[in-house]
């Protein structure tokens, strides 16, 4: 359909209402960063998607701040033990989160030099508790690199963008998922004839349309907008282009897909 549209409307949804919303872990994407600071970049939001992973945004913030204050590098996680890393995550639940982190900083300091691999394909293959969704998080927004997320809020708002009326957890509509995730992340898509740029009145940063903007852009629209129950339609940017809406309304799409 139209990627290069729905890009700039998700990237305009989201520098304009939903810039950082005091997430201390969201930081813009400087492409100027050198290999250090980049993989700085990626330990941080690492440590951030898998405190997000089942723990809502306001209940992460404080935890985040505080691990970054104790374990500022990947380096100093290292070196910790097992006890300060729990100490740590008291209160935010599942712990094996925590001991993945910490199986993950010891084997990235042994193995890499402290770096996280600077791919998403490497990073999941090499890196305990990374998984293809995590992988695409981290390298998207701290690497720059043009790989997909796929997580339960981008699952069900692209289900119903595609009007997608399939089982959600099954392979063959996650392997369509993926691929459409593939297609809103990735500049001039092979076959495309449009540019990113005919769109006048759009500012460099959304002409540049940085993967970890574009895949950021999806998880919090599909987490504040894109909800399970009451999609709040009328505040959609993607309203124009959403299969769901268009064939059934806001409320017509709810009981059928529902991830
Ligand atoms: N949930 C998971 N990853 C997130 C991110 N990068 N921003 C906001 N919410 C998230």
């Amino acid at each position: 359909q139209s990627p290069s549209a729905i890009r700039l409307g998700l990237l305009r949804w989201y520098t304009g209402v939903h810039a950082s919303r005091g997430m201390p872990w969201r930081k813009p994407y400087d492409p100027s960063q050198g290999p250090e600071e980049r993989a700085q970049r990626a330990y941080e939001v690492w440590v951030s998607e898998i405190m997000l992973q089942q723990t809502q945004v306001a209940t992460v913030i404080p935890y985040y701040s505080r691990w970054m204050s104790q374990f500022p590098t990947i380096h100093s996680l290292a070196s910790a033990t097992v006890d300060e890393v729990n100490g740590l995550w008291k209160g935010l639940g599942y712990y094996s989160r925590a001991s993945r982190l910490l199986a993950g900083a010891k084997k990235a300091v042994a193995n890499y030099g402290g770096r996280l691999p600077d791919n998403a394909k490497d990073m999941e293959a090499n890196i305990p508790g990374i998984g293809r969704y995590s992988a695409g998080a981290i390298c998207s927004i701290a690497y720059g690199e043009r790989v997909p997320v796929l997580d339960g809020n981008v699952n069900r708002l692209l289900s119903r963008l595609l009007a997608l009326h399939a089982p959600p957890k099954a392979k063959a509509t996650l392997d369509i998922l993926w691929a459409a995730a593939s297609i809103l992340v990735e500049l001039d898509p092979v076959g495309s004839t449009e540019s990113q740029d005919h769109d006048a009145s759009a500012t460099p940063m959304e002409q540049t349309q940085y993967p970890g903007d574009i895949n950021q852009a999806l998880i919090e629209l599909g987490s504040t907008v894109c909800k399970v129950r009451e999609p709040d339609c009328g505040s959609c940017p993607l309203r124009p282009w959403c299969r769901g809406f268009i064939t059934a309304g806001p409320e017509g799409i709810i009981p059928e897909i529902i991830p």
